[in-house]
């Protein structure tokens, strides 16, 4: 039998965590994925296996995880969204940034073999083209969240090329999922306007009606977060980010398509401070890289989401 990898991950009590944390353990075995999270409780309860508590801004309890569980797959998901960040900038830049860059020299020093770093669609910003968005193009962010994010895609390159580190990492667009419900994103619309049609049948929406992102359903996320962990190093041709998106949508085009289910649903909008922020970024982006490089290919368009998405809402 092959060899598992002994796998760490952080944040995993997050929205994309608490169902990779279960994709990895039945793909590695419970006993082989540690899941560590700020809150000392382990969200993704049910599937019982090893849980710490770890504030990912402490390097020495992290060094301690390393050795004690002789971890050789880090999965680095902790951090703040988008709209979070910019209510705290120092916050946010000592955990999306600081705190990953000791965990990557971390994980040097204690022969981590592999380590996933999540980026975001965050990483673009007024000068990106917003259509078919490049893999290499222009990043100037103007959240602070993408600006964590860029420096840390150029940190892993930096530590690829000058260490020999295999650090990969996916620009994940907004992600949608029924389980936790993300917060402090800019894209959190999708998942918010779900519930609460269900629940209330009128959803406020932040943003305005005509306002295009790229998003993707949770198992092409997991999909693609392991199919990018499970590549050859030699199928790899970058270590910034790859590109990635399942399907782009607008508040309206998401409610039209909620509407045949929820016919008397009703939508208004309120534009807040997070418009700025989504007119910022991508429309639709072009993820050729991921797919000419390891074979990514997404399962869901919008429709096939919102089928899925509505048997689960509760
Ligand atoms: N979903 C994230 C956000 O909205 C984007 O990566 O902040």
């Amino acid at each position: 039998m092959e060899k598992q990898p002994k796998v760490l991950v952080t944040g995993s009590g997050g929205q994309i965590g608490t169902e990779l944390v279960r994709a990895l353990r039945s793909m590695h075995g419970t006993e082989n994925v540690l899941s560590t999270d700020l809150i000392p409780r382990d969200r993704d309860e049910g599937a019982e296996g090893p849980f710490a508590q770890l504030d990912v801004t402490d390097t020495e309890s992290f060094v301690a995880l390393l050795e004690e569980h002789k971890i050789n797959h880090v999965y680095h998901l902790a951090a703040l969204l988008s709209s979070k960040g910019e209510k705290n900038i120092d916050l946010t830049w000592n955990i999306n940034f600081e705190a990953h860059r000791k965990l990557l020299a971390a994980c040097y020093s204690h022969n981590v073999d592999r380590v996933f770093f999540p980026s975001t669609i965050g990483v673009y910003g007024p000068t990106t083209p917003r259509q078919m968005t490049p893999q290499f193009t222009s990043f100037q962010p103007s959240t602070v969240y993408g600006i964590t994010k860029i420096t840390g895609e150029l940190w892993n390159q930096y530590y690829k090329s000058r260490y020999g580190l295999d650090v990969r990492s996916l620009r994940y667009p907004g992600v949608i999922s029924y389980e936790v419900i993300p917060e402090g994103g800019t894209t959190d619309f999708s998942v918010e306007m779900f519930f609460e049609l269900k629940r209330k049948g009128h959803y406020v929406c932040y943003l305005k009606k005509d306002t295009r992102l790229p998003m993707i359903y949770m198992p092409d996320v997991i999909k693609a977060t392991l199919g990018l962990m499970q590549a050859e190093v030699h199928q790899l041709s970058t270590s910034m980010g790859y590109n990635l998106s399942g399907f782009s949508l607008t508040p309206a085009e998401l409610f039209e398509e909620l509407q045949r289910y929820y016919p008397e649903a009703t939508i208004s909008y309120e534009p807040d401070a997070r418009q700025q922020i989504a007119d910022s970024w991508s429309e639709t982006i072009d993820d050729r890289t991921a797919s000419d490089d390891w074979g990514w290919q997404p399962d869901y368009n919008m429709q096939g989401m919102v089928k899925d998405m509505v048997k689960h809402v509760v």
